[in-house]
């Protein structure tokens, strides 16, 4: 089972052959015919040549033989420019299948810890590098390397065959001789570059160092902190540093090469020695000479080249693509059941003594919490920073599974649930909302909507003149638009609203005005109440003036309910909650009239 077969099957080599019948049977095939066919090629170039000179000497036709030649060179040529385009598109071809691996390994799993985890991330990361010429050599490029590689071995082999025919030795001689250059010169890095851990990490710091200096989003610090001499720096510095490891790493070896040098001249010397030898005694006919000489020079074609370093380079990360998916299943596995969740919650969600620790950092967010959510009326909750709200919010849409205790819908455990059935039913905004570079419609309704549902989510969330909903909502695509946070905001709001006309029944809103205008915030926040009225709505926000309006308030601090009630309830009880509001709406009220009293907002630097 462990034979040498059986390992190269198991080699990144042999995995990264596998790819290609994957991604195209009848492209492959014609790939190995061709190279098959360029293989013997100059095997039948050595034995025409003979034959033509034995033709010559013994005055028969060269017809033949010359047409052969001819028919051959032609061949030898024409060919590699055909194996060339099929290779790139062979290339083409198992690139996009192995990116279609890496997408399904990052969508597949129901959890997102898979994403999270820094080891995994970094996998992946890597993993899509595969392509990018940063850890390896874009397939594309490097199939028609290897598909000459190949067909260089293929040739060389056939003419070591037709060598054993002059005697044993000399083709097995020449073909060792040739053929260890591959193990003498494997540690001289040749082709070693890509696969040298200093050279890609030193790569990934010269690329970000790069894209950090020149791309949009750092310019306005690079400018305003001066920044600009210390990032071009920094850049020369890295990039001198990288030049540096790729000189160490390209240099040969010195030794080795040395070896193989004499062992090739050695095996030279004595297949051209015996040859010589021959001719001068009359043991070999000149037809026979002129074939097997050819044949001799033709073996060290396989000798090492780029091949190698195209094949291996290829190769190397491909494990790593098809090994990611599994680690990522089981990174992001969540327990999920097949009942329905239609039409819920009809009475409550509870969270009953959850615990939650974050796998990636083992920091324990949730110790025993616990909140009962009614259904069809709206619960906001507060608290600090890093107090566990949006980990709530998480644990409710089931994007993680509770470390201990249990989350339930009118009494079930989420995880009974259908996972998608589930998510079905909740509409949501997170604090870092997705902002898709698409157009309006399909940020609002990214699986479609009928445009009068979309009109009215955007109408609602105030975005209604924002852009016409089939304006891409970035200026990279020709007729496309920038958005500012806020108006980013009330896109992303309006997508919420509209997965609410569609038939989710819980809406949950994590900081979902955080970005708006004191006057933009008190209108929508009617605008949304309106719209939910009767759904299940759950406001996580800071700003107590929208927090006031629902019908109960959780305060919450490190992941412990401190207090709960409405609005009224506790500002009577005087605690936290009145504290953090009186705090607030000082300054709410100072922003709210500079807001609405121009002269006095303006007014100071006139
Ligand atoms: N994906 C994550 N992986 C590891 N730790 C996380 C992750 N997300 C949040 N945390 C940690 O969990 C704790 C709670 O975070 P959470 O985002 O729930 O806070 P929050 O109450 O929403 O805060 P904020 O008001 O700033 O939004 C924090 O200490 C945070 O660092
Ligand atoms: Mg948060």
């Amino acid at each position: 089972m462990n034979g040498p077969i059986e390992r190269f099957r198991r080699s990144p080599e042999g995995r990264f052959l596998a790819v290609f019948g994957k991604a195209d049977k009848l492209l492959t095939s014609l790939w190995w015919s061709l190279i098959a066919l360029r293989g013997v090629l100059p095997a039948i170039f050595a034995i025409a040549m003979g034959a033509l000179v034995t033709a010559v000497q013994t005055h028969h036709s060269l017809t033949g033989s010359l047409a052969t030649i001819g028919l051959v060179f032609v061949g030898m040529n024409s060919l590699s420019p055909v194996h060339g385009t099929v290779g790139s598109l062979l290339g083409a071809k198992a690139g996009a299948w192995l990116h279609d691996r890496l997408m399904e390994s990052s969508v597949e799993p129901d959890g997102i810890t898979h994403l999270e985890r820094p080891d995994l991330a970094d996998d992946l990361a890597r993993a899509r590098e595969f392509d990018q010429g940063l850890v390896a050599p874009p397939l594309e490029a490097a199939l028609p390397y290897i598909a000459s590689g190949f067909s260089d071995i293929a040739a060389a082999v056939a003419q070591a065959i037709l060598l054993l025919t002059y005697h044993w030795w000399a083709g097995l001689l020449l073909a060792a001789a040739w053929g260890s250059t591959h193990i003498l010169l494997k540690e001289s890095a040749m082709w070693q570059v890509f696969e040298a851990e200093g050279v890609v990490n030193q790569r990934r710091h010269v690329e970000y160092a790069y894209r950090m200096t020149v791309d949009a989003p750092g310019a306005k610090e690079i400018r305003l902190f001066g920044l600009a001499d210390w990032a071009v720096g920094r850049f020369t510095e890295l990039r001198r540093k990288l030049t540096d490891v790729l000189y160490h790493e390209r240099r040969l070896r010195q030794r080795p090469l040395g070896w193989s040098l004499l062992f090739i001249v050695a095996a030279n010397a004595i297949v051209f020695g015996s040859l010589a030898n021959d001719a001068t005694h009359h043991h070999i006919a000149l037809g026979a000479l002129v074939k097997f000489a050819q044949a001799s020079i033709g073996v060290a074609l396989l000798a090492f080249g780029e091949f190698d370093w195209w094949f291996r380079g290829s190769a190397r990360p491909i494990p790593a693509v098809l090994d990611l998916a599994e680690q990522m299943r089981t990174g992001g596995s969540l327990r999920s059941g097949s009942r329905p969740a239609d039409g819920l919650p009809a009475h409550r969600i509870t969270f009953e003594g959850v615990h939650f620790t974050y796998p990636t950092t083992g920091m324990k967010v949730l110790e025993g919490f616990d909140l009962t959510i009614p259904a069809g009326g709206s619960m906001a909750i507060v608290g600090p920073n890093g107090a566990g709200k949006t980990t709530l919010a998480k644990l409710l849409c089931h994007l993680y599974d509770p470390t201990a205790g249990v989350v339930r819908v009118d009494g079930i455990d989420l995880r009974e649930f259908d996972r998608d059935s589930w998510r079905s039913r909740i509409a949501a905004v997170f604090q870092d909302y997705v902002r898709f570079e698409l157009p309006l419609r399909d940020n609002v309704a990214p699986l479609g909507a009928p445009d009068t549902e979309i009109v009215k989510a955007l109408e609602r969330a105030g975005a209604s003149d924002l852009a016409s909903i089939d304006t891409i909502l970035s200026r990279a695509y020709e007729g496309g638009t920038d958005l500012s946070g806020g108006q980013w905001q009330r896109v992303a709001l309006a997508r919420a609203l509209c997965a609410v006309q569609l038939g989710a029944g819980v809406i949950l809103l994590d900081e979902p005005t955080a970005q708006l205008d004191v006057r933009g915030e008190a209108e929508i926040f009617d605008r949304i109440l309106q719209a939910t009225r009767g759904l299940t709505t759950i406001l996580i926000s800071h700003r107590f003036s929208t927090v006031r309006h629902a019908d109960l308030i959780c305060v919450l601090e490190h992941g412990r309910v401190v207090e709960l009630g409405s609005h009224d309830e506790l500002m009577a009880i005087d605690g936290r909650y009145r504290t953090m509001f009186e705090l607030q709406a000082s300054r709410f009220y100072t922003e709210e009239v500079e807001a609405t009293t121009p002269e006095l907002s303006g007014g100071a630097n006139r």
